[in-house]
């Protein structure tokens, strides 16, 4: 059972996540991440004591993208995950990266001057690429905030080529009984008061734990993947379960 900081917040998240309020739901987290675009590399490193890199790096070994790989970042933000994937990629690989938030787009354009990453606006849910175009696809901290996650996944697989792999990155559900209840103490009341410190925003900051209201819990994602027709399914735990990396594949 995970812990309530915000009895308001949680029910406008459950009411904007049902059927038929995608737009709600699209409108009001474009609102959060350009409202703390700014201070959103700096949250990051602060609030994962600085893991956020490494799990990126993990990710890209473990999905296997190679030299000249060309790959797509969904709901890229500042485009870290972009990078970490350009820097194995090299520069006969190719990384289109996009997001539909302005804000977030225009803290991380800087880092990609001179890399071979496109930074594009657009919408998870309409990725603008052709059918069987990339080798791989990531998406780090952004599934969750899908509108319809279902449908977001079928799309991931449309663009993939045949045997393509994903990566998604994501919030988990810790399963160590005491740092579980530490963690979400963690998440629900200290993670908001440094959002309102650092970025003067402590909504923005609540939004973030209690996204995990409506996020599916490891197992239930996995499910959602195979459903939506990736093979191989499975997905790794990291820093106890609080973060996982799924990963599927586009059956050739
Ligand atoms: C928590 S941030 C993650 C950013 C980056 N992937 C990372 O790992 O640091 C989530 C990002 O998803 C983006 N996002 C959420 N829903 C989206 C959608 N439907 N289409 C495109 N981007 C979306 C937000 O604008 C935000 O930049």
């Amino acid at each position: 059972m995970l812990p309530q900081n915000n009895k308001e917040l949680k029910e406008k998240i459950e009411r904007i996540n049902q059927p038929g309020r995608k737009k709600e739901k699209e409108t009001y987290v474009r609102g959060v991440f350009d409202s703390i675009a700014k201070f959103y590399d700096l949250m990051n490193s602060l609030m994962s004591f600085g893991m956020h890199s490494y799990w990126r790096k993990y990710a890209v070994r473990k999905l296997g993208i190679f030299p000249g790989a060309v790959v797509m970042d969904g709901c890229t933000g500042t485009a870290d995950f972009a990078l970490a994937s350009a820097r194995v990629a090299g520069a006969k690989g190719r990384v289109a990266a996009f997001d539909f938030s302005s804000g977030m787009l225009a803290s991380g354009r800087h880092k990609v001057e001179g890399k071979p990453i496109s930074l594009t606006r657009a919408n998870a849910l309409y990725p603008p690429y052709k059918e069987n175009t990339f080798d791989f696809a990531t998406v780090g901290c952004g599934i969750r905030n899908l509108a319809d996650i279902d449908y977001g996944l079928r799309q991931i697989l449309r663009v993939l080529k045949p045997g393509g792999k994903f990566g998604c990155l994501d919030l988990g559900r810790p399963f160590i009984p005491g740092y579980a209840q530490l963690y979400y103490f963690y998440f629900f009341r200290v993670v908001p008061c440094v959002g309102k410190l650092v970025a003067d925003d402590y909504e923005a900051y609540s939004y973030l734990p209690n996204s995990l209201h409506t996020f599916p819990k490891q197992e239930e994602l996995q499910d959602k993947m195979q459903k939506a027709g990736f093979k191989n399914v499975h997905y790794i735990n990291l820093a106890g379960g609080a973060m996982a990396l799924h990963i599927g594949q586009k059956p050739s």
